[in-house]
């Protein structure tokens, strides 16, 4: 057997040299997930077809849809509704608070109401645990995904996400809604940092191996969650102007629309999905986003022609936090549209009660089909008898043993090699990294330099993520450099940069605040004045200076690369601030390659490799190494 530190040892050390041999890593990795005699999905329809066939209306409704645990109007709707399944949301707590025992026990105590029902079906709980269990105090948080597409190491990433898989199963809980599989085409999307990178190459090749970590292969095994690939189809595609309005009003890319011929939309947005498909995702969210001015989650030349018919896929489509009602106003004729185009489950956090007596009248009245029912409920059994979900002999609590993992060195230490191999150096004349641990002192700036939150950017603890000590467990790169350095080197800090004159180097740490999805939707991708001058003050002491700039995107950063020596973008690296100063010390050798185009204005944005006039600051595929 192997142990789970051997696991990690044979995993990260060969993904660490793996990744200088390729750029992308395809053909192999995709050839191994077709591993023979892996059973596909409707290998249980035996099983799920003869539980359909003792179910009423009522039942089978009920397991299409999902509510949000803390919008039940009444606990005993679990019951009253048969709902196949709950979610918590971006900042949807325990009501007992944000502690494992607390997640858990809610877990467990929805989860008991659900197995007393007539035919005891237990429910999916799922949640976003996009970048670590990031709900959930005390877990280790990993690099968002453009950090990592900047490792170009699937077998990282694979690693990455059986941790997460297992911190996420020590609270009960057995569905991310991930892996992010979409491909960003333009920075000024607030959702950018979710996707592994602009080129559809990353989103295939991650996404699959994020697919292969969280499943484990094997949905059955007690330390897998399902997978959920995200957002169907094109949500990195949409128009500027076509999407919600930002904090000034204006209207720009986040839920707009992707206008693009159906075979652009395969060519760049497909991608990701035909290699989920291959390594058997459970399940798929459709977008938000419209293709060509329609709704995506009613279209069903999207949702079942292409997904179901010709790529296969026979997991179950969940919609998104309320998505079907922006198909059309009248709610019932967006259910009817949606549910015919192939959607399965209804993501209804507080509209679930409508949602169930809509779609009961639905099917009475003759606008959705019965046969259209049973498909549903057939997909979404299949995933919970894949599971396990139904064994007599297992029970569908949480097994509490596993809770002594969540955050735990051995995950950690996982986390960090992912922040290592994510760093991407833009810059670095007269050799200024890697950086002596014995230098006298080292002055340390910028409002991100301590600062956690900062560090793990939006879907971390709350929806939006905020600044500040967010979470427990965590080291922030200045103490990381304070324990890297040698006992005798003086770390100095200011958050503005003052007082740096007599050091030996400089490091400032500056960038984004966090923020989720259409709210960081920006026109504007330039560094903060503040930012700009703890830059500036840093470089009027004459030291070497050394910038890190944590972003969820790239910026524009052409004076701030002026006045430096050296430059890392270190993205949204998470909880383990160490990983970066393991690269700024040497004690690890860059490696990270841009995930993205780095542009060199405003203008220039939307700018991606393969643009006919390519020209950017740095390319996609960039990384200096020492
Ligand atoms: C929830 C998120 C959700 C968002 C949708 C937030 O209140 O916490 O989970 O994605 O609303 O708008
Ligand atoms: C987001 C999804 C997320 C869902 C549940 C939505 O607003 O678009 O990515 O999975 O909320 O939180």
């Amino acid at each position: 057997m192997t142990t789970r530190r051997d696991f990690i040892k044979s995993s990260v050390g060969a993904a660490g040299l793996a990744m200088f041999s390729s750029a992308l890593i395809d053909a192999s990795s995709l050839a191994r997930q077709k591993k023979p005699g892996r059973k596909g999905l409707s290998a249980y329809d035996g099983q799920a077809r003869q539980l359909l066939s003792r179910m009423t209306l009522e039942e089978k409704i009920g397991q299409m849809t999902q509510a949000e645990q803390s919008a039940l109007e009444d606990v005993s709707d679990i019951e009253k509704y048969f709902l196949g399944s709950l979610l918590s949301g971006g900042s949807s707590d325990p009501k007992a608070g944000n502690s494992l025992e607390a997640w858990t026990d809610m877990y467990d105590g929805n989860q008991a109401r659900a197995v007393k029902t007539r035919l005891g079906i237990p429910i999916l709980f799922g949640i976003d645990a996009v970048h670590g269990h990031s709900n959930v105090l005390g877990a280790v948080i990993f690099p968002h995904n453009i950090g990592l597409g900047c490792t170009r190491n699937p077998e990282l990433v694979e690693a990455a996400a059986r941790i997460t898989a297992e911190e996420v199963r020590a609270s009960g809980i057995q569905w991310t809604f991930a892996p992010c599989v979409t491909v960003p085409r333009d920075e000024r999307w607030g959702r950018t940092y979710e996707g592994f990178g602009e080129s559809p190459d990353l989103a295939r090749t991650l996404g699959a191996a994020a697919v292969r970590g969280f499943q484990r292969n094997d949905l059955s095994n007690p330390l897998s969650v399902l997978a959920c690939a995200k957002h169907y189809v094109g949500d990195g595609g949409t128009a500027i102007g076509s999407g919600n309005a930002d904090r000034n009003g204006k209207r720009l890319l986040d839920q707009g629309d992707t206008r693009l011929s159906e075979a652009e939309l395969r060519r760049i947005h497909l991608q990701g999905y035909i290699s989920a498909v291959e390594a058997g995702v459970g399940s798929i969210m459709p977008s938000y986003s419209s293709w060509n001015g329609a709704k995506v989650s009613g279209i069903k030349r999207l949702l079942t022609e292409i997904l179901k018919q010709e790529l296969g896929f026979e997991g179950f489509l969940i919609s998104d936090y309320r998505a079907i009602g922006q198909i059309t106003p009248d709610f019932k004729t967006a259910i009817e549209i949606s549910i015919n185009a192939g959607m399965d489950m209804a993501m209804e956090p507080d509209g679930y009660r409508r949602y169930f007596s809509l779609l009961r009248e639905l099917v009475n009245e003759g606008r959705v089909p019965m046969t259209r029912i049973d498909d549903a409920v057939t997909r979404i059994l299949r995933v919970k008898f894949a599971m396990g979900l139904m064994d007599k002999g297992r029970s569908p609590l949480a097994d509490r043993r596993l809770q002594q993992s969540l955050g735990s060195p051995a995950h950690r230490s996982v986390a960090r090699e992912c922040v290592r191999q994510s760093l991407v150096i833009l810059k670095n004349d007269r050799r200024t990294l890697p950086l002596a641990k014995k230098a006298g002192r080292i002055h340390v700036g910028g409002k991100s330099a301590d600062d956690l939150g900062n560090q793990c950017g939006g879907w971390t603890i709350d929806w939006q993520g905020k600044s500040g000590e967010v979470t427990t467990g965590g080291t922030t790169i200045l103490s990381a450099i304070r324990k890297t350095v040698s006992p005798a080197t003086k770390v100095t800090f200011t958050k503005d940069g003052d007082g740096a004159a007599g050091a030996d180097v400089g490091i400032v740490i500056v960038g984004e605040t966090p923020y989720a999805e259409g709210v960081g939707d920006r026109d504007d991708l330039s560094l903060s004045a503040e930012d700009m001058t703890a830059i500036g003050t840093m470089k009027q002491a004459g030291i070497p200076l050394v910038v890190v700039l944590l972003s969820g995107r790239p910026m524009i950063i052409n004076e701030a690369l002026t006045q430096c020596d050296a430059f890392v973008a270190a993205w949204l690296p998470g909880t383990e601030g160490l990983g970066v100063t393991d690269v700024l010390f040497g004690d690890h050798k860059p490696t990270g390659k841009l995930s993205v185009s780095w542009p060199r204005s405003m203008n220039q944005i939307p700018i991606n490799v393969g643009d006919s006039d390519y020209d950017p600051l740095f390319k996609y595929g960039f990384g200096l190494t020492f």
